[in-house]
């Protein structure tokens, strides 16, 4: 599909009260059904890097008493599911909108049971007693249990809700983790985040984040660049956007700047460019012109920080 046919279909739904739902039927009308295996092998190697990230920023820190918050589950709980394999004491996944249900993290349980190959992309990783204890839940899922109830007595626990307006959703974390997150949220809002979590983390606290700073139409239209969205000026951008799959077109300068405003400090951060990137053929709208060409032409970032008064 064309990027602007997504862009306008999206918008329509967006006007419609609670769009989510209306957008699922859609997409399930169209063919298009929520698939774990879409972009698995780079969400694994992301959990892979989000716990080398931890234990970078937290060397002598004990797995087994750290809870996780996640920012932005999405359908299938691949990364609460992995981080309490690896050894985590409990993770609470939050996101905005419920797309969570039984049925996704049965499957995604189920994955993780019956699937060995996808296992095996954590191999040294995952503590053989959490395994086991899996395959348990598996069983008792298949059995008829709940699903949500049995990830809840583990110590995974998925929810609807706002961070920022429910704040001690943040109480006793040690880790927050996004992935593909923090390019969904309104720009007003990323210092909110980071001013609610410095308020109430620790001070061993520990972050980290990918971000996808590519234009996400670019992801099933294949003849639009990467940074085609980077054309258009803030105006025509806010009518493409929509807040059902919201892009705030945030360059990594942005994020830089909002972690310097907090009170994290930036103890890691990687960025991937597209190789070959002409910046004259990208048609930069001019609030892009001013960037520097290597920062502007950034499509994924890795942001790990912790507290700026630990350093
Ligand atoms: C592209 S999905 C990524 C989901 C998941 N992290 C993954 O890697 O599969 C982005 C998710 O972020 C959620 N989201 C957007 N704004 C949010 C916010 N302010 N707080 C929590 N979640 C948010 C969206 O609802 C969506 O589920």
């Amino acid at each position: 599909m064309r990027w602007y046919t997504k862009a306008l279909l999206q918008k329509v739904l967006s006007l419609a009260p609670n769009s989510h739902l209306w957008n699922t039927k859609v997409k399930s009308l169209l063919g298009i059904h929520p698939d774990i295996n879409r972009g698995l092998s780079q969400k694994l190697d992301q959990i892979v890097t989000h716990l080398a990230n931890y234990r970078e920023a937290a060397p002598h820190a004990d797995l087994s008493q750290l809870s996780v918050f996640e920012l932005g589950t999405g359908v299938f709980p691949i990364i609460p599911i992995s981080l309490w394999l690896a050894g985590v004491k409990s993770v609470r996944s939050v996101d905005i909108v419920c797309l969570t249900d039984n049925k996704s993290i049965a499957k995604t349980v189920e994955a993780f049971a019956t699937d060995l190959t996808l296992r095996d992309s954590f191999s040294g990783i995952f503590s053989e007693e959490r395994v086991e204890g899996l395959l348990g839940i598996h069983a008792a899922i298949e059995n008829g249990s709940d699903a949500r109830a049995e990830l809840r007595a583990i110590g995974l626990e998925f929810m609807k809700g706002d961070l920022v307006l429910s704040p001690e959703l943040l109480s006793g974390i040690g880790m927050m983790v996004s992935n593909n997150v923090l390019e969904h949220i309104p720009e007003n809002l990323i210092g909110d985040i980071l001013e609610t979590a410095s308020a109430q983390m620790s001070s061993i606290a520990v972050m980290s984040h990918y971000i996808d700073l590519s234009d996400h139409y670019s992801h099933t239209d294949r003849d639009i660049g990467s940074l085609h969205f980077l054309r258009f000026s803030d105006r025509m951008w806010s009518l493409i956007n929509n807040k059902l799959s919201y892009q705030n077109r945030l360059r990594a300068t942005e994020y830089r700047e909002y972690f310097g405003n907090s009170d994290w400090n930036v103890v890691k951060e990687s960025c991937f460019r597209p190789e070959g990137t002409v910046i004259e053929q990208l048609k930069l709208d001019k609030r892009f012109q001013s960037y520097s060409p290597a920062d502007v032409v950034i499509t994924g970032m890795w942001i790990v920080a912790n507290r700026s008064t630990t350093s």
